[in-house]
């Protein structure tokens, strides 16, 4: 088996240099264990929070430990009776070819009678299709007529996040990209209201609010501080912040991370900011993902999927995200029977 291990910690954006290819034997389950064969691994900016030696949300990866990531695969060998051989499982697998799963924790069985393909497991619907159905639902607490502001808005969470809030009878949805083809998706593919591409707008604020004259009832924000603080002042009466992500920050250190300083619509306009964990809400991702997998066959939610190929790829198909590279779910496909 094949696996990618941290080799040194980031500094600022990470580079292919901070990860080293190990090579290692097939491992063997144990009692109670089976072994899955993955065949396609994600990349996932939250990752970055874990590289940088200090901890963050989640502790610091310590050096030479695999990186983590989610994994879609088939079992191949098992003691465990939940989970017969050629059983098909999505689950938090991390950057290898092979690894040992207890049953425990994130992991679940793709629908036997599922037609769709397999990477949406680690997709749309895996953990950035959940992280926007609960981000909108529980967080935001997303009702019809909201007007809706998206950031990294052509990515995985903000194209789902967006899509879910037109089909629950949003007021307007705005979605933020940094080009004008990710732009012209959302817009025509995604069916966002209109999308701007904040890299090639001088002044962005303006922009927001011309878009959206009568403000903001929900951000959902996947980029960090800068974004919310300006968005602040857009915000309307009782306006929610889901603090999905923080993309534009995950690379700075804590000193140079922008704070939020315009707090006053806090006060005078009740808005609230909620972080969220998606984890949180595991006892409810079955019907979240039941619900979505019938919107993709209805042709009400759609995908956009950046596929890699080789274990070897996913340091650069990594750093890529923090440069913008990715339009849509980047995925790593390790096996052809994907
Ligand atoms: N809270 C949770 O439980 C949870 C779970 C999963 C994911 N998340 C978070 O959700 C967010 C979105 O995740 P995703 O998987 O859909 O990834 P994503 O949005 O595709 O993230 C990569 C994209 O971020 C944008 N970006 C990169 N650097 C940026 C910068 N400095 N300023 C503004 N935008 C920048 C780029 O798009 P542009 O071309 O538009 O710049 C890039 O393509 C991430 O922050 C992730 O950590 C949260």
């Amino acid at each position: 088996m094949q696996q990618i291990v941290l080799d040194q910690y980031c500094d600022g954006a990470p580079l292919p240099e901070n990860f080293r290819l190990e090579t290692a034997s097939i491992p063997e389950p144990g009692e109670g264990r089976f072994r899955v064969r993955h065949i396609f691994n994600s990349v996932d900016p939250g990752t970055r929070s874990r590289l940088s030696g200090g901890d963050s949300y989640a502790p610091a990866l310590p050096l030479g430990n695999p990186i983590d990531g989610f994994s879609v695969g088939v079992v191949e060998a098992s003691h465990n009776a939940d989970y017969p051989e050629g059983t098909e499982v999505y689950f938090a697998g991390g950057w290898r070819t092979h690894s040992i799963q207890s049953g425990r924790g994130f992991i679940g069985k793709v629908p036997k009678e599922s037609r769709l393909p397999l990477s949406l497991w680690i997709g749309i619907l895996g953990v950035p299709g959940l992280t926007a159905w609960f981000g909108l639902k529980s967080i935001a607490r997303f009702q019809a007529g909201d007007r809706v502001l998206v950031t990294s808005a052509a990515g995985p969470v903000g194209a789902t996040a967006g899509q879910l809030a037109k089909a629950g009878g949003a007021g307007q949805v705005i979605g933020l990209a940094g080009s004008d083809a990710k732009c012209a998706w959302l817009v025509e593919e995604a069916g966002f209201d209109k999308a701007i591409n904040y890299k090639a707008t001088p002044n962005l604020s303006v922009a927001i609010g011309d878009a959206m004259p009568d403000g903001v009832d929900v951000l959902f924000d996947n980029v960090g501080n800068a974004m919310i603080n300006r968005t602040l002042p857009l915000m309307r009466q009782n306006g929610r912040i889901c603090i999905s992500g923080q993309v534009a920050d995950y690379n700075l250190s804590p000193s140079d991370t922008p704070g939020i300083v315009n707090t006053k619509p806090f006060i005078t306009h009740r808005v609230r900011m909620q972080g969220l964990v998606v984890f949180d809400f595991m006892p409810a991702f079955a019907e979240a993902l039941e619900a979505m997998s019938a919107m993709i066959q209805a042709g009400d939610l759609t995908y956009r999927e950046d596929r890699f190929v080789g274990l070897e790829t996913m340091p650069e198909a990594f750093c890529g995200l923090f440069r913008g590279d990715n339009f849509g779910r980047r995925v790593v496909q390790l096996d052809q029977s994907g």
